[in-house]
């Protein structure tokens, strides 16, 4: 016999989903990017479950903290300095007030570059992180690359705290220095050399997402005029560092594909100096090859 569903109430939804969705329009009317997901990942946080657990939380057990970390990102703070937590490739790191919070574009970088180090067939590849804040590449490499020997250098002291929270029980050595100087012992050896340094124009600081313009470190945002400043200086430290046929992979600006890679000139003894998109199909990154002499 067949059974009619037609006339039954819908079931009804949980406290908490409704706060959830509630949540979801103050943040969108607030500007946020991703309303419905920092809603989630909000209400998992304040609950102390993960997002895809969020229908196990009982309508007894619901929060009221919840509307207090809401007003927060309302106010624009980053999500992620709320929660204390980035989540980058399989890497859950700690961040907050003074680090640059890891962005998921860097995550497609990080993949270009294990796959370069994987194909150059090298038992243990020497890696190099310039400017690297939370350690999210230089940790991202060092567990996604087996047997690689892994550095990072970063210049922010407040940044290097968070840095060493994240490196603990890691085999990266962070080192406190200017990225333009680093590792002078390690000069010729280096297989790849990574860097997401600070690229934005000067001249674009009003146009920066509030998220980053109030809450990152200035020092790991802008670099001169055109934000290319310290890329240019990366450039020779790439040169020094790696040996012949080693590579140098570089995040910039979507506005820079066309001027970053031409950086890396031949005859600033490079080869093969390309550019690549982002997964959404926007430049993002630059890499070449120093040249066999
Ligand atoms: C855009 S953030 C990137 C951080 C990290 N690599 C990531 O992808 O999440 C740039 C970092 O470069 C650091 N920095 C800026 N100038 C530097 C320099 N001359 N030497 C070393 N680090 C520098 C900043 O403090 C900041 O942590």
């Amino acid at each position: 016999m067949q059974q009619n569903f037609g006339g039954r109430p819908p079931s009804p939804r949980s406290l908490l989903l409704t706060e959830v969705a509630q949540a979801t329009r103050r943040l969108a009317d607030a500007g946020v990017p991703s309303p419905r997901h920092d809603a989630e990942e909000l209400a998992a946080f304040v609950h102390g479950v993960r997002r895809g657990e969020l229908h196990t939380v009982k309508d007894a057990d619901f929060d009221a903290r919840y509307w207090e970390v809401v007003a927060r990102r309302e106010a624009r703070e980053p999500l992620q300095h709320i929660t204390g937590r980035a989540y980058f490739r399989y890497l859950e790191l700690q961040v907050g007030p003074g680090v640059f919070v890891p962005r998921p574009e860097t995550e497609s970088v990080v993949g270009w570059a294990i796959d370069a180090v994987r194909a150059m067939d090298v038992v243990e590849p020497c890696i190099v992180d310039l400017c690297t804040g939370s350690g999210a590449i230089a940790l991202a490499m060092a567990q996604e690359v087996p047997r690689s020997r892994v550095y990072a250098v970063e210049l922010s002291e407040e940044a290097l705290v968070w840095a060493r929270k994240n490196m603990e029980g890691s085999r990266v050595e962070l080192r406190h220095g200017d990225a333009r100087t680093a590792f002078p012992d390690l000069d010729g050896q280096v297989d790849l050399v990574i860097s997401n340094p600070p690229y934005i124009p000067l001249t674009e600081w009003e146009h920066v997402a509030p998220e980053a313009r109030d809450h990152d470190p200035e020092m790991a945002l802008f670099s001169g005029e055109d934000g290319l400043d310290l890329i240019r200086g990366l450039e020779r430290t790439a040169h020094r560092l790696l040996r012949p046929g080693g590579i140098v992979v570089v995040e910039h600006a979507d506005t820079q594909g066309g001027q970053v890679p031409w950086i890396f000139a031949e005859e600033r003894g490079w080869a093969d100096a390309a550019d690549h998109p982002d997964l959404n199909n926007r430049p993002r990154f630059a890499t070449a090859r120093k040249a066999l002499p």
